[in-house]
């Protein structure tokens, strides 16, 4: 890992959530992300996932607590922050290398900066062949790496994934997990993932927090210590199918309880 204290590091404190008079969605959240940490969230669907990366990217505001992110908020962080939603979002008019350049074009870089940074993220994210293809000649898996290397533009600090490849097939899923851990070795940002998969939550994370109950709090933790650089070989380890079941207990008990 090269630069491992660029991570930003990222401090919930009491945090909650209601939107507008509604029921209480997130209450009491309080979690320390450590620079440079890779941390995974399990929970049930409708648990508060997609809320808890909103908070912290900023686009929402908490009720109750707070999100700083290197002790500031996350307005202010903004321009480290990089946000990967489950769909990629691309805009259908514009080429792979026109889509990563989005932001840059955005914030007044030049022409031969855009050209040099679409280019280089591409290529790490093993797309530098498709720089000149529209999203529609593009498989899913493909589109999901452009829409990272488009995160990645920016050279963020932190990286807030809410569950991207989630709609991958299994095998494509693995294989942009494996990169995925190869990119965050090279660069050093922090990342929060969403995922409702006990095994990529393991597979990725140095931690895996696991949501549960109405109003969504944290239930567990599960610290995940395996053999670095985790590739195929981890997937068949001991310590990798002894952290799944304990996620998988977590939120198996936890679902008892709410009656879910
Ligand atoms: N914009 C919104 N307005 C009102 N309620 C919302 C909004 N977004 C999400 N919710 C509610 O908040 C709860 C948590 O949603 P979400 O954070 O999307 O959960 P998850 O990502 O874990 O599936 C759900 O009950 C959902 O219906
Ligand atoms: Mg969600």
């Amino acid at each position: 890992m090269t630069t491992a204290t660029r991570g930003a590091e990222v401090r919930l404190t009491g945090l909650g959530i209601s939107y507008e008079r509604g029921e209480d969605i997130l209450e009491g959240i309080d979690l320390t992300v450590r620079h440079g940490e890779f941390v995974a969230f399990v929970g049930p669907s409708g648990g508060g996932k997609t809320t808890l990366l909103r908070l912290v990217a900023g686009l929402l505001a908490p009720t109750r607590g707070t999100v700083t992110i290197n002790d500031r908020s996350p307005a202010e962080a903004r321009a480290g922050t990089a946000v990967v939603f489950q769909d990629p979002t691309l805009l259908p008019w514009r080429t792979a290398a026109a889509n990563v350049a989005l932001g840059p074009e955005l914030s007044g870089a030049s022409a031969r900066d855009r050209l040099r940074i679409a280019a280089e993220r591409l290529a790490l994210v093993g797309l530098a062949d498709a720089a000149d293809k529209y999203p529609h000649e593009l498989s899913g898996g493909m589109r999901m790496r452009v829409s990272v290397a488009r995160a990645l533009a920016g050279s963020p600090r932190l990286l807030l994934m809410d569950e991207p490849f989630g709609a991958l097939d299994e095998l494509t899923r693995q294989r942009l997990d494996a990169e995925l851990l190869r990119l965050r070795d090279a660069n050093g940002w922090t990342a929060l993932f969403v995922t409702h998969s006990a095994a990529e939550a393991v597979f990725l994370a140095d931690r895996v927090v696991v949501l549960g109950g109405r109003p969504g709090q944290i239930v567990g933790e599960v610290a995940v210590a395996l053999n670095a650089p985790r590739d195929d070989s981890t997937r068949e380890s001991e310590a990798y199918f002894e952290a799944v079941r304990e996620v998988s207990r977590l939120l198996r008990q936890r679902g008892k309880d709410d009656g879910r």
